[in-house]
């Protein structure tokens, strides 16, 4: 069962959620969940929207740019350190996290990708807009820290490459109730 919610109404359990890890799910060749940290929920073009930061060699990133909609799951208790655990340090490239994390998933209500039952408050969103992040206008101390060029770009685990944000339209809120 659904229990819309008005989103902002939960924008600082949102912004401490941050800290736990919300999941940003995708569903393009097969469903998938990763851990996200940062990310903001805000207003622009007069609609409510939700931004995220995706790097380059996530499989969640090929799975957006095919089908440019995205669910969050934001859990509002504690998170749990094994979905943390599967759906932050291990890649769908690899795995399937729903059989890995044995998640349930809650069909959607307006677009095609699933939220978790695990962690309640469900956001769908759809992609406005996408755009990669280009190194060359970051303060040198950020790129030199979080954007390292003189690591082996071939290690799942590198970090030199930009994220890309995509800003996504909230398309539907809802608490997921048993
Ligand atoms: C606490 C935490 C926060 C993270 N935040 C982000 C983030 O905001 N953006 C990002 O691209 N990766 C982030 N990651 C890394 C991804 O979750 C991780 O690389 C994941 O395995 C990618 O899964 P995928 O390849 O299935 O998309 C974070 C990981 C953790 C543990």
């Amino acid at each position: 069962m659904k229990e819309k919610v008005n989103v902002f109404d939960y924008a600082e359990q949102i912004t401490k959620a941050f800290r736990k890890g919300i999941l940003l799910n995708t569903n393009g060749d097969k469903f998938n969940s990763m851990v996200i940290g940062w990310g903001h929920l805000g207003v622009i073009w007069g609609k409510q929207t939700f931004a995220v930061y995706v790097r380059e060699n996530r499989y969640t990133k090929a799975q957006l740019d095919k089908t440019q909609e995205f669910t969050l799951s934001v859990p509002l208790g504690e998170a749990d350190p094994r979905l943390v655990k599967i759906c932050g340090l291990q890649s769908g490239h690899r795995i399937d996290k729903v059989k890995e994390a044995a998640l349930e998933l809650e069909v959607p209500e307006v677009n095609q990708t699933p939220g978790i039952k695990a962690y309640p408050l469900t956001i769908e969103c759809r992609v406005l807009y996408q755009q990669r992040q280009d190194l060359s206008l970051l303060p040198d101390h950020i790129c030199n820290e979080m954007y390292p060029q003189d690591v082996d770009s071939s290690n799942p685990l590198a970090n030199c490459d930009p994220h890309t944000m995509y800003i996504g339209e909230i398309v539907s809120a809802y608490l997921i109730k048993a």
